[in-house]
């Protein structure tokens, strides 16, 4: 099988976040091209345990490859992260002293046509991440060619933040009504026919938005981030960390808010940015944003016996 392409952001700075712990117990919810997962393998000693997450089958059978080298240490799950708590607790594993969510799509998918992901590469308008990434089979195509015009606007300026949504919207409407959308050169094609005529000097490819959002609820992207921050809550040991990098507001705003509902958790206010330097060499860091929340101790009075009744 064909070596991942992607690029991991942030690698130190993930170690330093989980400090890991020899023999200790973690997740990587967001497998991707591995990397992460393997340096938190290297450092986990022979007795620590790693459970890694991922939706698309091509990271599955990527990790699977290098898998040998960590035997029993290493379970690659084939799971959406939003079912996080069950699969931990049917692991048997927990609680566990660090999860890792890296939000987001590799380069490896973005690069695969038969996704239909990126607007450069022509291929059929599916983006889900896996064919199991959600419930409902529900695929971009299906959005484009379906959905009211109302429904679509609120998409495009809701998950794409997209200030021409309304434009947009209309523009699909009125096309699918001559010819239904099958590819992504299609539905692009149309975005940027349509921004021509008023764009001026755009620093984004003008699909990028519609896109983002297309992508965002084909695969329920901030839902399943809700429920998974839920879930590592409560699988999280005292003292364990979550550590999130996420690549857009919608996505940070979440991770924030949450974390700050926590309140049996330590959060930094600010997130860690990626260095000048990663951002040169690696282009696709420059907009992470890495937060981090550690679970307090338990408290001693929480350990304290009853006190004892004077009669
Ligand atoms: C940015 S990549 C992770 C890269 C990885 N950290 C590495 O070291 O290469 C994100 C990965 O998370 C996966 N993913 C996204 N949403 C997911 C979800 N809800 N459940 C499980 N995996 C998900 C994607 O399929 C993708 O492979």
């Amino acid at each position: 099988m064909a070596k991942s392409m992607h690029n991991a952001v942030m690698v130190s700075e993930v170690l330093d976040a989980l400090q890991i712990k020899n023999g200790g117990r973690y997740i990587d919810a967001t497998l991707g091209g591995a990397t992460h997962s393997i340096e938190m393998l290297k450092n986990l000693g022979p007795n620590g345990r790693l459970i890694s997450f991922d939706v698309d089958p091509l990271a599955l059978t990527n990790a699977r490859s290098k898998q040998k080298d960590f035997g029993n240490r290493w379970q690659i799950v084939e799971s959406n992260f939003r079912n996080i708590e069950q699969v931990a607790n049917e692991s048997g594993l927990g609680p566990f002293d660090g999860i890792l969510f890296d939000l987001g799509i590799s380069s490896d998918q973005l690069a695969d046509e038969s996704k239909g992901i990126s607007f450069q590469i022509d291929g059929p308008l599916d983006m889900r991440l896996g064919p199991n990434a959600n419930q409902d089979g529900l695929t971009a195509a299906t959005i484009v060619n379906r959905w009211s015009e109302k429904e679509l606007t609120r998409l495009f300026r809701v998950y794409g933040e997209e200030k021409r949504a309304t434009s947009i919207a209309k523009a699909i409407v009125a096309r699918r009504r001559q010819k239904k959308f099958e590819t992504t050169f299609d539905l692009a094609g149309l975005i940027a026919e349509k921004s021509s005529q008023t764009a001026t000097k755009a620093r984004i490819h003008p699909a990028t938005k519609v896109f983002q959002a297309l992508r965002i609820a084909v695969n329920d992207e901030l839902e399943s981030l809700k429920v998974a921050l839920q879930g590592a809550r409560k699988i999280l040991a005292p003292n364990g960390v979550i550590v999130v990098i996420s690549f857009h507001s919608l996505e940070d705003r979440i991770v924030k808010q949450t974390f700050k509902s926590f309140k049996d958790f330590t959060v930094s206010k600010k997130p860690i940015l990626p260095t000048e330097n990663e951002i040169k060499i690696n282009p696709r860091a420059r907009s992470a944003k890495l937060r981090v929340a550690h679970k307090n101790a338990i408290q001693n009075q929480n350990l304290c016996p009853e006190p004892t009744l004077l009669l």
